[in-house]
């Protein structure tokens, strides 16, 4: 329960056009499996360039809890974890974020048993873990729910043929996490396609373990014995330079994005050219001009990658209340990821919620106001829509953003934008 005398706010000035060169941090959803990963060696492991935001250090705190030793060199993490071998994440944790799930994999692979709480997250949807449940039953583990935890055990795993029925980010790299340890080969098929897990097979690539992604998207893995520590570095985060992206065309300002990943973003890219953005490549560097965004989309939907990825679904949301003319989204990978659109109208914006896609009349002004971010992206649009609104919008629940983004207020101030966070009591 928040505290009501506690202030968790950005103060937002909006109504100039951003414009000068942001860098792009570390990949969120890169970094928190990879460090799930390291749970899978007994040496030291780093990660450069890591985003030093909540969820990470959510993520740190529970290896802690594990028996890993941890610390930080400027954007490199080290995850020492000779003496993680901890089962048991404790649901004050696991409550917390969505991604402890994804270690009952990894503390399967490396102690033969793992206890949770179920994972907690963004309010986005329901967010079953059945198809967790089922890759894990599938590689030979015992599982048991009793309510408020899941008590997997298993010999030694071993490798299978398991065939994903939908697409699972999180699913994926749990099987993955729990295969590079079985015994024998495991060929996953369905999986998801998202650059986290290629990311994710490079870095366990880097640790000994034997791993194939096949051109039809299946995974293949030869299961060894033991991996040693990883290093690498962690790519850029690409949710994040679209967020940034759509705040240039939400302000009509032109950007540069100094190191985004531009070749994992071809349909973000797609999306902005569509609503008259202008963007072209110098070196490793993206010019992003928002100057012209003034098309409506007939019908933008998100999908699994290399779709338009649902992440940036709400910021898209909040450029199109930009627009005049009707645009229309469909959200298609979470069933509750419309929040952002009562706070848009209540700012004055006019957006239709009906038969599961929000129907968008562009071109209303928005005026600043007291909003609330009610979770990671969504928080995001509201600093992208307080950015466009005339006055002052003041946002609250910013640690909801500060879960995915590492220097949000810092990053958009250097563009021209007014934020300041307002920390403190009443
Ligand atoms: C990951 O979540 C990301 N989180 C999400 O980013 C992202 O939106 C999502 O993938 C889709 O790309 C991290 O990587 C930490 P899913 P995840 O399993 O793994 C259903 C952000 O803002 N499903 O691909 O939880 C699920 O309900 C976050 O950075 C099941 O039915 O997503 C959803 O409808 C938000 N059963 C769909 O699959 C399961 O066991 C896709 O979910 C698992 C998922």
């Amino acid at each position: 329960m928040e505290d009501l005398n506690e202030i968790d706010e950005i103060v937002v000035t909006g109504g100039r056009p951003l414009h000068g060169t942001v860098r792009i941090q570390g990949s969120k959803n890169t970094a928190l499996p990879v460090m799930a990963a390291a749970l899978l060696s007994s040496g030291t492991s780093v990660l450069r360039e890591c985003p030093k935001i909540t969820d990470v250090f959510l993520m740190e705190k529970i290896l802690r809890e594990l028996g890993a030793e941890t610390w930080w060199e400027d954007h490199d993490l080290y995850l020492d974890c000779s003496h993680a071998d901890g089962t048991v994440i404790p649901e004050y944790f696991s409550g917390k974020m969505r991604s402890s799930v994804i270690l009952l994999g990894a503390m399967l692979g490396r102690n033969g048993k793992a206890r949770t709480g179920y994972p907690g997250g963004c309010v986005i949807g329901k967010r079953p873990v059945d198809l967790h449940i089922q890759v894990l039953q599938k590689l030979g583990a015992r599982i048991v729910e009793n309510g408020n935890e899941i008590q997997a055990t298993c010999g030694k795993l071993k490798g299978a043929e398991v065939i994903f029925p939908k697409s699972s980010v999180g699913a994926t790299e749990q099987g993955i996490l729990a295969a590079v340890l079985a015994e024998g080969k495991t060929v996953f098929t369905g999986c998801a396609r998202e650059p986290e897990i290629t990311w994710l097979c490079q870095y366990l690539t880097g640790m000994g373990a034997k791993i194939e992604i096949l051109e039809n998207g299946s995974i293949c893995i030869e299961g060894v014995k033991k991996l040693h520590s990883g290093s690498g570095t962690i790519p850029p985060d690409r949710i994040v330079a679209g967020t940034y992206l759509m705040a240039a065309a939400a302000t009509r300002g032109e950007i540069i994005l100094e190191n985004p990943p531009i070749d994992e973003m071809h349909a973000i890219l797609e999306v902005y050219r569509k609503m008259g953005g202008q963007c072209h490549r110098i070196g490793g560097k993206l010019i992003v001009n928002g100057k012209n965004a003034g098309f409506p989309l007939e019908l933008l939907e998100t999908d699994v990658y290399p779709g338009f990825p649902t992440d940036l679904q709400s910021p898209a949301m909040a450029v199109l209340v930009t627009i005049p003319g009707v645009s229309r989204i469909r959200e298609k990978i979470f069933e509750d990821r419309y929040k952002l659109a009562s706070w848009l109208c209540y700012m004055g914006a006019k957006i239709e919620i009906r038969d599961g896609m929000a129907v968008v009349h562009g071109g209303y002004p928005l005026r600043g106001c007291i909003v609330e971010a009610e979770e990671l992206r969504g928080g995001a649009a509201l600093v992208i829509a307080a950015l466009a609104a005339e006055g002052v919008t003041r946002i609250r629940g910013c640690s909801f953003i500060e879960r995915g983004y590492e220097h949000i207020c810092e990053d958009l101030t250097a563009l021209g934008g007014l934020l300041i966070k307002d920390r403190g009591t009443l």
